[in-house]
């Protein structure tokens, strides 16, 4: 086993010179997506800029990420403050098999009648309320309020809804509900929407970004297309390809919904660690004499990134939750602390990785905007891997200081908890505020 494991450590821990030219390509490809030249970087415009912290009002704001719904009911108070009054969430996938909103099997209509149903349950009644849309997927915003989906990620499939206007679907599923009231008035990006909760009361916000079941970055471009013309771009990063990948990674992406995209995503997001650390597993251990009998090893996406959160968490000197953790999903009774140690390191380097990734990418944006570091740079995180993943928000901040020495202390990092969803309330706001 040990061998195996310094094999892992090899290809899963990439090196200070290997971040720093990940993040020389990333500027590279953010360079090519702006000018539009051939790209794995969109870099799509979202019509907005920065809030100046006055936004006000009561605004329904609707968060669509891939695994959840949830609905907000914020109230803007201005001078960067903003209150939840009430919030409500369901799964897109029932797990008891009920129902599954993510599969082709759905259609588009059905899919929003779903969202129209829950904010239903938030919507107060008779009174006219804007609504904000946080649309978690690559679209191409034709002005604040109009966004066609480009395709789906996360490996979500419902059918009818790519290359379609996604507002004119809500708009539609909330007539059908009887919500003529509820008046959708912005569709952003989570990240965008992560950018403009942490700006509304942190002007030095630069960077929004999720850590989550997907991952992607948002920034505000000082000079988009034209001189002056500030826009917050929605990179799209998850699909950014220059990446030295492992067998493991090709292995996932074969067999993913769209081979060949996303390889960022698919490297370091919540939705594919899992089934990284299960594939190691299945090499490692059917390669060493911890023979593991059938098992859920065997069966594709058995794993998440929860079952990689327990494992880090385990400090015990035996390591008592791993061992009881392969008994679970291996059946296996009889590990030695070498295999427990060596499950252990696995999904440590798997979280490194990710966070070396990401960490990689920020540097990228941070060269396009700040060239020799002179400023302070506040990066607003979103997302479950950034908040919960043990380990995760400190392996982004060692990543920064290792390449960027003194100068990293510049950058800084916080987790801007429903930040997508406040996200969509401000966007609203700005969209009201510009109409009037
Ligand atoms: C989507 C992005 C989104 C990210 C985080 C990715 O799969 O393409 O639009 O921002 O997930 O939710």
């Amino acid at each position: 086993m040990p061998r195996e494991i310094e094999k892992l450590e090899k290809v899963f821990s990439p090196s200070n010179k290997d971040i720093r030219s990940i993040s020389i390509s990333f500027h590279h490809a953010m360079l090519c997506g702006l000018n539009g030249q051939p790209s794995s970087l969109k870099m799509l415009p979202s019509f907005l800029t920065m809030p100046d912290g006055n936004e006000q009002g009561l605004y329904m704001a609707l968060d669509f990420g891939g695994t959840n719904v949830r609905v907000l009911l914020v109230e803007l108070h201005g001078n960067g403050r903003y209150t939840i009054l009430a919030r409500r969430q369901a799964r897109l996938k029932d797990s008891n098999g009920l129902y599954d909103f993510t599969s082709p099997n759905a259609s588009a209509n059905e899919l929003f009648d779903f969202i129209a149903k829950e904010v239903a349950q938030l919507a107060p009644s008779g009174k006219e309320l804007p609504l904000g849309h946080t649309f978690s997927f690559p679209s191409n915003q034709l002005d604040v309020n109009s966004a066609l989906l480009i395709n789906w990620t996360k490996e979500i499939a419902v059918s009818g809804v790519e290359g379609n206007d996604v507002t004119k679907l809500l708009t539609a599923a909330l007539q059908r509900a009887g919500l003529v009231h509820i008046r959708p008035a912005a569709i952003i990006n989570d990240t965008v929407g992560t950018l403009l909760t942490s700006s509304y009361s942190h002007p030095d916000s630069h960077l929004g970004s999720i850590c989550g079941t997907g991952h992607n970055t948002a920034y505000l471009e000082r000079c988009y297309r034209a001189a002056n013309n500030a826009m917050i771009i929605n990179m799209e990063s998850g699909n950014f390809n220059c990446l030295p990948l492992t067998k493991y990674d090709r292995l996932i992406d074969a067999a993913s919904e769209k081979p060949g995209g996303q390889l960022l995503e698919k490297a370091v997001s919540g939705r594919y660690l899992g089934e990284l650390l299960r594939l190691i597993l299945l090499d490692i251990l059917t390669n060493s004499r911890l023979d593991c009998l059938p098992s859920d090893l065997q069966n594709p996406y058995s794993l998440s990134a929860e079952d990689i959160a327990l494992i880090l968490a385990d400090t015990t000197t035996e390591l008592d939750n791993i061992a009881g953790w392969l008994v679970d999903h291996c059946r296996n009774r009889t590990t030695s602390i070498d295999d427990r140690l060596a499950v252990k390191k696995a999904a440590g380097l798997l979280v490194s990785r990710s966070a070396y990734f990401v960490a990689a990418s920020y540097l990228g944006v941070i060269q396009h905007i700040d060239p020799n570091f002179d400023c302070s740079h506040h990066i607003a995180i979103d997302g479950s891997l950034f908040e919960k993943m043990p380990g995760y928000a400190q392996a982004i901040s060692k990543a920064i200081t290792e390449v960027h020495g003194g100068k990293a202390g510049r950058i800084t990092t916080s987790l801007i908890k429903d930040g997508s969803g406040v996200g969509a309330a401000i966007a609203a706001a700005i969209a009201c505020k510009k109409k009037l």
